[in-house]
């Protein structure tokens, strides 16, 4: 038996070149002649340019040009959205940018400098002077949200769930609760900041773009500037981190391209961390109301769970907020609602499960709250209410394993020694306190494209245009291409990162390596037939008469009879043999509705976390983490459990420090960099033990579900939890600073 590789913890196959330097990102591409952009930012959140003075700018030493609305070339404007055109799925803003002397929001582009240097470029984008005609902002959030709508649902995502009457059922519970929470905005804060270079070579463009979409950012491009699609290249192998900020397209990327047809020189335009801030999409801030509630036995009665949201007026996509509450508990009576308000801001995008880590935060935090009221262990609590079937329709889960997960979450971190009593628990100075909280997110899968080629030297090679964003996407298809072909991993190629490869899915929703992986064994399986049946065709193959051969070590066997790929390829005089496979948007969305009647598909999980918090200071510190998940099949241990881990620390930053801070009078995001926007560092994470149940998901292909956002899920109530345990305070404003601990 050939040894599998799916499953096991294999090394990065980018690792290397990463950890050496040696792989390029977007902003590493040397050209002969490459010039260097920078933005120039509003300052007002709403209003018309009246004059931009440039001339200080132009006389900077190596200033090559500066592109205001005035001079710029004209971009398309973007289109409305459609599902079945995929250049508009990836809008991040309707801004034409530099087309308009119109100002939306405070932060938005409206000149760009392009210089021999990227330090005259930014000197000189200092020195650009507009001014403005103010209009009327509306930026305030908590002051709009009296004027909330109700947010337009789909089938796919539902925005409001109506199921009994929860507000009678709430009134006639013997327990119950009824919170309201907070959170805040959030800006995105990849360890890579955005960055494109840009190369025109007549009409044809080649673009260096750290991006989480390449074919939809091709397509976009391609009508943005009035090129047909094969006339534009995006490379992209290497992403230094996505999380949903670099899945549509902004400004820098429009502007970088726009930059390079004016000037006619290849442009480089690296963000800032700032200008990410002032020109990237983030979280949408919330303010939720959970109420739930119970018999004095724990059974819910009603649980309703309402959410505020914004977007921009100018974009936006509305955040998931309430999903998870539709699938985590039983109970006859469920109210769901979501509201967006539209403010003079830049517009929110996906952030690592949009709406489900902030709407899990408020859901979580008000079960256990319940539990206190109760006086009941809350993992007692949840499993009382632990549905067989979707609680809103009565669909079938695909498979669900969050019994499990906290059966053994509570084992490996040692759940029993609590004593549920608040601030019973100390550690010399500190209170100790420990929180639990369910971790949920739903699985997606997108077209993808996949080609694999078998060559007569025993090599394979898989070809997909999807996005190595760093969670290890093209070793997990390595693994699973050598195990279906049976060759030596080591022989396996994975090309990625090309809009010329075949058409892969965007790296978004976790949905991209089960994506992927639905093209890769269909094309494995292709070759496997084919390799058979040249065989077949020579009498000299021991595989005559063989039907159904096993792939292993390097080729076909039956039992003692079969021969190698290489044995079959030579002898037929076949250099190699190539499968696609793949599927495009119109049969995908079919079967995604297909799918969605009959399953409800998940990643679940438990999350334990145990705080220390000074009872002087109010300081918090997380002191241990333990998180059991039920992600379907695990293709590599370790990239999983690395995934896992990482929405795990976002989730502590969420929790703990992190905060866009705006400006209620002017709009402008104060804290632009990492010095104020506070993410968590190494101090601040404990060991994370992560777990995976490893059981496969009968409607996913290979049984695996997304792992990039479920960690994410969860953590955010697991800690407020355990805050509350350890000094009797429920804070239900994020992030948990010490002001609210005092
Ligand atoms: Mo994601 S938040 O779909 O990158």
């Amino acid at each position: 038996m050939s040894e599998k590789y799916v499953g096991r913890p294999v090394d990065r196959l980018d690792g290397l070149a990463k950890t050496t330097g040696q792989a390029r990102f977007a902003a590493e591409h040397p050209y002969p002649d490459l010039a260097h952009a920078a933005l120039v930012h509003a300052t007002v959140p709403r209003g018309r340019i009246t004059a931009i003075d440039t001339e200080a700018a132009r006389a900077v030493k190596g200033v090559i040009d500066v592109l205001t609305h005035e001079n710029a070339p004209a971009m398309k404007p973007p289109p409305s959205q459609s599902l079945l055109n995929p250049s508009t799925l990836v809008i991040g803003t309707s801004v034409n940018y530099l087309a308009t002397d119109e100002v939306h929001w405070n932060g938005q582009p409206v000149a760009v400098v392009v210089a021999e240097s990227p330090e005259a470029a930014r000197h000189a984008a200092g020195l650009v002077r507009p001014t403005y005609e103010e209009l009327p902002a509306v930026v305030d959030f908590a002051a709009e949200e009296p004027n909330a709508t109700p947010q337009k649902g789909s089938a796919i995502m539902p925005a409001a769930t109506n199921k009994g009457n929860a507000e009678a059922a709430l009134d006639a519970a013997a327990v119950s609760v009824d919170l309201r929470f907070t959170t805040p905005p959030h800006s995105h804060n990849a360890i890579e900041p955005h960055a494109t270079t840009a190369v025109w070579d007549g009409d044809r463009l080649t673009v260096h773009e750290s991006t989480q979409s390449i074919a939809w950012l091709r397509s976009h491009l391609a009508q943005r500037f009035g090129v047909p699609q094969r006339n534009i290249r995006v490379l992209s192998p290497y992403v230094g981190g996505g999380f949903g900020g670099k899945g549509s397209v902004w400004a820098g990327t429009l502007l970088a391209v726009l930059a390079a047809r004016a000037t006619k020189r290849p442009v480089r335009l690296a963000l800032t961390r700032a200008a990410v801030h002032h020109t990237v999409g983030g979280r949408t801030p919330t303010t939720q109301r959970v109420a739930l509630g119970a018999e004095s036995d724990g059974r819910l009665l009603a649980l309703i769970h309402t959410s505020v949201a914004r977007t921009g007026r100018v974009g936006g996509m509305p955040e998931q907020v309430t999903s998870a509450s539709r699938h985590l508990y039983d109970s006859p009576n469920i109210r769901l609602r979501q509201s967006l308000v539209r403010l003079d801001l830049l517009p929110n995008t996906s952030m690592r499960a949009p709406g489900e880590s902030i709407g899990t935060f408020a859901l979580e935090s008000a079960v256990d709250e319940l539990a206190c009221e109760l006086g009941m262990d809350p993992i007692e609590l949840r499993m009382r209410n632990e549905p067989a079937r979707n609680p809103v329709d009565g669909k079938r889960f695909a498979n669900r394993m969050l019994r499990e997960a906290y059966e053994l979450g509570a084992e490996r971190f040692g759940w029993r020694e609590r004593d549920p009593r608040p601030g019973s628990m100390t550690d010399g100075r500190w209170l100790v306190g420990m929180g639990v909280a369910s971790a949920y997110h739903p699985s997606f899968q997108l077209p993808a494209n996949v080609t694999v080629r078998l060559g007569a030297d025993g090599g394979v090679v898989v070809r997909c245009a999807l996005q190595e964003i760093g969670v290890g996407a093209a070793t997990a298809q390595a693994q699973i291409a050598a195990d279906e072909l049976g060759v030596p991993l080591e022989s396996v190629r994975v090309e990625v990162g090309d809009s010329e490869l075949p058409e892969g899915p965007m790296a978004g929703g976790s949905g991209q390596t089960a994506s992927a992986a639905a093209g890769v064994v269909e094309a494995c399986r292709k070759l496997r037939r084919s390799a058979l049946g040249l065989a077949l065709k020579s009498p000299d193959s021991p595989l005559r008469g063989v039907t159904s051969p096993e792939a292993r070590d390097g080729g076909l066997y039956q039992g003692s009879r079969g021969e190698t790929y290489a044995a079959i390829l030579t002898r037929a005089g076949r250099d190699h043999l190539e499968a696609a496979a793949g599927m495009g948007m119109l049969r995908f969305l079919a079967k995604t509705v297909r799918d969605q009647r009959r399953w409800v598909k998940a990643a679940c999980g438990a999350q334990f976390c145990e705080v220390r918090v000074d009872r002087d200071t109010g300081e918090v510190r997380v002191s241990r983490w333990v998180g059991v998940f039920d992600v379907g099949r695990v293709i590599n241990a370790k990239t999983v459990a690395s995934q896992l881990r990482g929405g795990i620390v976002m989730g502590i930053g969420m929790a703990l420090s992190e905060e866009t801070l705006i400006d209620q009078r002017t709009g402008r995001v104060v804290n632009a960099s990492l010095a104020e926007y506070h993410v968590p560092v190494h101090a601040d994470i404990p060991r994370i033990d992560v777990h995976c149940l490893d059981e496969p998901d009968p409607t996913m292909p290979l049984g695996l579900r997304g792992v990039g956002e479920v960690g994410i899920t969860g953590v955010g109530a697991a800690v407020a939890n355990a805050v509350r345990h350890a000094t009797g305070k429920r804070v239900r404003d994020l992030p948990i600073t010490l002001d609210k601990l005092l």
